[in-house]
């Protein structure tokens, strides 16, 4: 159930049986050599949907742009500030507990936008506390990051041990081919140099990482592990936003 293709009458009925909504939020980043500029946003909204088509629940338009500031020394990175993501989440939540949601649950596609979100949630619980609205009930966030959930993160190890990387990573990468199959890129990959420190911004990011992975190998990523990658992740995001919508946790 996407709310960009439902009318305002549908989403008025929704709200009389749930006030949740899943909004994935991804990057629009370089992948290394073989992955899609769009992997960040593809695989959170690929599993948002699955999630949302099979239990009926609302899934929101994805933020495409996150904190990708690290990455823009390689073309076709679009980044964010911290307060610009900061300010619209707020507008987007606000937006939406006007309208009577109440619980909503984020599921993230990129480790860089972890520490922004959570402050972006900060910020917004301190909206209705600084408010003189006492009456209306609070509102709750949660963030689920889909590739550090146990089940997809043991799946990674399974298939791809210390290969898997911190950036490009082939379980990504697997999940975009998956979904778009048509889009599935080869490229030779280069030896790269070791890995010394966490980069502070681009152009030092581009000095220690050269064609763009971090310590990952996108060449082991198969569709068919994608669709498992869909599968566990699906099931896991079912439980976890359940267990949000019962418990607020
Ligand atoms: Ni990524």
């Amino acid at each position: 159930m996407k709310l960009h293709m439902m009318t305002w009458k549908e989403v008025e009925s929704y709200l009389k049986h749930s006030k949740g909504i899943i909004i994935p939020i991804g990057s629009t980043e370089q992948h290394g050599p073989t992955g899609l500029i769009g992997t960040d946003c593809i695989c959170p909204t690929v599993i948002a949907e699955r999630v949302g088509e099979e239990d009926g629940i609302l899934v929101g338009p994805t933020i495409n742009l996150g904190m990708a500031q690290h990455h823009l020394a390689f073309p076709g990175t679009v980044s964010l500030r911290p307060g610009t993501l900061i300010a619209l989440l707020q507008d987007y939540v606000n937006s939406l507990r006007l309208n009577g949601f109440r619980r909503f649950y984020f599921l993230n596609g990129h480790g860089g936008n972890i520490n922004t979100v959570q402050a972006a949630f900060a910020e917004i619980y301190a909206d209705h506390s600084f408010s003189s609205d006492t009456e209306s009930p609070g509102i709750r966030c949660k963030l689920a990051n889909w590739f550090a959930m146990p089940e997809v993160a043991k799946l990674a190890r399974e298939l791809y041990g210390d290969k898997e990387g911190h950036h490009a990573t082939p379980s990504e990468i697997a999940v975009t081919q998956f979904a778009f199959t048509d889009h599935i890129k080869s490229a030779v990959l280069e030896t790269l140099p070791p890995y010394r420190r966490f980069p502070t911004d681009a152009t030092d990011f581009r000095q220690c990482f050269p064609d763009g992975r971090i310590r990952s190998d996108p060449s082991l990523a198969r569709p068919e592990h994608g669709a498992r990658f869909v599968d566990t992740c699906t099931a896991a995001v079912k439980k976890d936003y359940g267990d949000f919508l019962d418990t607020g946790l």
